[in-house]
């Protein structure tokens, strides 16, 4: 996390008049004292949400960021960092900072872009402010809103799930042979197969040959460079080698030709299709593959 003293000295600041002292789940917008300012830092104030979008955008959150940055947004065991702690969100206005992020801009750590319309996207940083407004930018304990085991699902479901969606890639036989042995926290295991990535702890997952995004730059004159993929817009693609030198090459239009490999990417792709049913289920399946 980026050092802001600013910031810090802000919440230390609410901390001490007391702005944390009543249990977040509690704070109805009636009963909160009209000169709170939630999380945010003070002077960003802003007007309150749309209702009828923090709902859409709760429900894509479930659907798109839960398995990574949790139920509560304090992040996952492995997947997605704290959002309540993450000052990206805290100044964010008006979505000009979290909707980036969905787009795309933090792949190198780990945040997947997430295929989603902008007014989608927008929706859910909606969501992520208004939740960011009643906490007041602490958080509360995990156990306060995530059910205490996540091995709810149904494992025959969880079984037809996977049979439809995943053995076109995968098996319980081959590559994810005795996988619940291998890890064995439930909640691991349901990050890792939601992302694709095993990570042990918070911040980006090793990369592997098998889940490393890469791409081929052929230039005009047919020179080809090959690598790890950076970082990529409209304007330049940077590929870094194999000994970690990077590479920036001027992008205009088609030229140079550029062809992204990411092995993962079909994992992105099912992250809309999951419903809560659906991913409790597919884990109380392969927590039994052992
Ligand atoms: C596969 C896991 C995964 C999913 C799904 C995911 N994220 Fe993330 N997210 C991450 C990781 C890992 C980071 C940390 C990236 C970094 O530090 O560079 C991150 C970072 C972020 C940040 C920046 C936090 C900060 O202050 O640095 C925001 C905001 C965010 N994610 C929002 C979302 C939203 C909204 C969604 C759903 C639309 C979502 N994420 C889905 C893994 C995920
Ligand atoms: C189009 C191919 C594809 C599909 C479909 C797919 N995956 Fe994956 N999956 C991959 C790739 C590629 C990786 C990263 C390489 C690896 O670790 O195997 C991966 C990684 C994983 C991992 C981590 C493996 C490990 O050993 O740590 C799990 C678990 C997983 N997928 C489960 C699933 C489940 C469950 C589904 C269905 C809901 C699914 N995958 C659908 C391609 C796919």
């Amino acid at each position: 996390m980026r050092p802001n003293w600013l910031f810090a000295a802000s919440i230390l600041a609410l901390s001490a008049a007391g702005a944390f002292a009543q249990p977040p789940a509690a704070a109805t917008p009636q009963q909160r004292p009209p000169q709170r300012v939630g999380g945010f830092v003070p002077g960003q104030q802003r007007p309150p949400e749309d209702p009828a979008q923090v709902e859409r955008g709760k429900s894509i959150y479930g659907i798109s960021c839960r398995a990574c940055h949790g139920a509560d947004l304090r992040g996952g065991d492995i997947g997605g960092p704290n959002l309540l702690r993450s000052q990206l969100s805290l100044s964010d206005q008006k979505g000009e900072k979290i909707v980036p992020v969905i787009q795309g801009s933090m792949q190198a750590g780990g945040m997947p872009a997430i295929p989603m319309s902008p007014e989608d996207a927008h929706a859910v940083a909606a969501y992520v402010r208004s939740v960011l407004g009643t906490i007041g930018g602490q958080g509360r304990p995990p156990s306060a809103m995530e059910p205490p085991s996540i091995l709810v699902g149904n494992a025959a479901d969880g079984k037809a799930f996977f049979q439809a969606k995943c053995t076109s890639c995968h098996s319980i036989d081959g590559d994810l042979k005795g996988i619940a042995t291998r890890i064995s926290d439930p909640r691991v295991l349901q990050n890792t197969w939601v992302s694709g990535m095993f990570r042990s702890g918070r911040g980006p997952a090793p990369q592997t040959p098998r889940n490393t995004v890469t791409a081929t730059v052929t230039t005009a004159t047919g020179q080809k460079f090959e690598g790890k993929l950076i970082r990529i817009d409209d304007f330049t693609v940077t590929i870094a080698d194999a000994d970690g030198t990077q590479r920036t090459i001027r992008r205009n239009g088609d030229i140079p030709k550029v062809e992204v490999k990411d092995p993962l990417a079909a994992h992105r792709e099912l992250y809309p299709v999951y419903t809560d049913k659906n991913m409790h289920d597919v884990t109380a399946y392969l927590v039994t593959v052992k």
